[in-house]
């Protein structure tokens, strides 16, 4: 099922790539396509403690991680399944929080929000957990979706307290956890929207208010505090500021991958509330993604450094996250399908031809405006043409998976509720119709209640049964035996 637009950009660029890889004009050719470069990813890693080599950060890992599993998905191929994992297992930490040891003093919160994005991934995309004592580790949640939430709940943790995030700045989480790393005194996007995100996610799968109301409120901080403005083609998202300067000083950076997370924070906003102002927003952010990193040939490119050959290792591989994000986002928010594929689609077939270079002549280049290798290979490079060329593929998914524990009732007054926040029309009016479905939602919050305490019951009966028909049969083997 490749639209129609696709072959046609496949034509257009037949003329002139050579291709080291296939040209990705089907699913077949595309999962080649990423096998070739997954292996190239893999050339980079160090299987025995799951980190990449040197220089690459952690946070890195995260979102190679992320591509990987989301491939497997895709290309319904479980050759990998038990080294992903491993290698999530393996950073687990002791707690399944994602604060390993070997990264402890280093962690910040950004990379707790990449790491969660990747274990959202792995439970939206149904990847299994091991089993209980695997590499030694007892009582492994038996959902990476609870593995997330313990990563949330850290994050949050951190938001909530006064004294690390409310004082300065009106809110938001700090760059870095330890004080004794360089960042401590920086507030930055990609911290908090990856916080954004996790809750919107979370919000989706378990169908809970609670978390989509603190998605709500940190996707609020990000624009009062001025790292994101909403602006039609002009939006700008920018990278952060200082708490010295109560965040007035902000660094005006932009970097694909905080559009990226923040874009698809709002699309799964989106999609569960079907509200107008989570439609505005996400397309606010795709219409300034769309002028900012896409050239006119509709490739996709990291515009703050790329023509100055300024991308350092971190930078070379943001484009991996926006393409993630726009293949989720055109799932999630189908009035942006079309258009989102128009760029996608020359974006990874200039991305596949790139894939020409090395000693193995399939490793992928930093730019890909002339659809060949531009003399740059490396983690990032590999995992930016992953995600953009797999992006293709977004429109055969199934649907990601979730697990309502909440009524519907409950969250269609969410919605509403939400719906109505815009901008800075606080009207009277309004507010008395927020605190009107307040109190219903606080209501209905009551009788869910009551049925998830009568729900808790029933299954603790249910249990009690099961295990009285156990040793019913239990003794009737026994008899049998005599
Ligand atoms: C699955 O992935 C492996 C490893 O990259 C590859 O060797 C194999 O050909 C793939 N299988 C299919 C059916 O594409
Ligand atoms: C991981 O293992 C490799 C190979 O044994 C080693 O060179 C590297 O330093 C280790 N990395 C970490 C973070 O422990
Ligand atoms: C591991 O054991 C714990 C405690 O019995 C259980 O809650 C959990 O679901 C198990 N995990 C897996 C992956 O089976
Ligand atoms: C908030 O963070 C500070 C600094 O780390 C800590 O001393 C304090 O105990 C925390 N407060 C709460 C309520 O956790
Ligand atoms: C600091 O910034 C926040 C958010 O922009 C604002 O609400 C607050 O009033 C500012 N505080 C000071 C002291 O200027
Ligand atoms: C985004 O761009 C489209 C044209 O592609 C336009 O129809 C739409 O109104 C724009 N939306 C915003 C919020 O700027
Ligand atoms: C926004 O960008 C799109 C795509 O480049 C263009 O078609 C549209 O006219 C622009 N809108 C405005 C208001 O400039
Ligand atoms: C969404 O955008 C449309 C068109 O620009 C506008 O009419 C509408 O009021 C906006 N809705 C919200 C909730 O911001
Ligand atoms: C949410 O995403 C699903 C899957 O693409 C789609 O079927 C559904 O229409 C979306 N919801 C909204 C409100 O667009
Ligand atoms: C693309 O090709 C042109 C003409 O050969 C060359 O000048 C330019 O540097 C190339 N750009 C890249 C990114 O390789
Ligand atoms: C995940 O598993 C659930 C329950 O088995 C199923 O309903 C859903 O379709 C699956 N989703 C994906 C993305 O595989």
């Amino acid at each position: 099922m490749i639209p129609l637009i696709k072959h046609i950009f496949v034509v257009f660029f037949f003329t002139y790539i050579s291709y080291a890889v296939p040209p990705p004009s089907s699913k077949d050719a595309i999962c080649q396509d990423t096998q070739l470069i997954i292996q190239g990813i893999f050339d980079y890693y160090y299987e025995n403690n799951a980190t990449f080599h040197q220089p690459y950060y952690w946070w890195e890992g995260g979102l190679a991680f992320n591509n990987i599993i989301e491939n497997a998905y895709l290309c319904q191929n479980d050759t990998f399944d038990s080294l992903i994992q491993d290698a999530l297992l393996k950073k687990s930490g002791k707690d399944f929080n994602y604060m390993p040891h070997d990264q402890i003093m280093v962690e910040a919160n950004d990379d707790l929000g990449i790491w969660g994005m990747t274990l959202l991934t792995a439970a939206e995309r149904n990847l299994s957990v091991p089993q209980n004592g695997t590499l030694g580790y007892k009582n492994i949640p038996n959902n990476w979706i609870y593995m997330a939430d313990n990563v949330y709940k850290q994050m949050l943790h951190r938001w909530n307290n006064k004294t690390l995030s409310q004082s300065e700045c009106g809110g938001g989480l700090r760059w870095q956890i330890y004080p004794w790393n360089n960042g401590y005194s920086y507030k930055n996007t990609i911290s908090n929207a990856g916080m954004f995100q996790m809750a919107a996610r979370l919000g989706r799968y378990f169908n809970d208010p609670e978390y989509l109301k603190q998605a709500d409120e940190i996707f609020s901080w990000l624009r009062d505090v001025g790292f994101v403005n909403l602006n039609g083609n002009q939006t700008t998202v920018y990278d952060g500021a200082n708490l010295e300067s109560n965040c007035t000083d902000i660094t005006e950076l932009q970097w694909s991958y905080n559009f990226g997370m923040t874009l698809g924070g709002c699309a799964y906003m989106y999609n569960v509330t079907g509200s107008d102002y989570w439609f505005n927003a996400t397309q606010s952010l795709w219409n300034g993604t769309r002028s900012r990193f896409f050239n006119e040939d509709r490739i996709m490119y990291e515009s703050q450094c790329q023509a100055s050959n300024t991308c350092n290792n971190d930078e070379r591989a943001f484009k991996g996250l926006l393409s993630f994000m726009l293949e989720y986002t055109s799932f999630l928010v189908p009035a942006l399908q079309s258009d989102i594929m128009s760029y996608m689609t020359p974006s990874a077939n200039a991305a596949a031809g790139s894939c020409d270079g090395g000693f193995d002549k399939h490793s992928c280049g930093l730019n890909w405006f002339n659809a060949t290798n531009d003399g740059y290979f490396g983690l990032g490079e590999q995992i930016s043409a992953l995600g953009a060329i797999q992006s293709l593929l977004g429109d055969s998914n199934d649907d990601l998976a979730k697990f309502n524990k909440i009524p519907q009732s409950t969250i269609d007054y969410l919605s509403i509720l939400l719906q109505h926040k815009s901008n800075n029309e606080d009207t009277i009016s309004n507010k008395k119709r927020d605190v009107n479905l307040m109190s219903k939602l606080i209501n209905l919050e009551q009788q869910l209640q009551v049925e998830v305490l009568r729900r808790t019951k029933l299954e603790q009966k249910v249990e009690d049964l099961k295990h009285q028909l156990n040793s019913y049969k239990r003794k009737r083997n026994l008899i049998q035996h005599l």
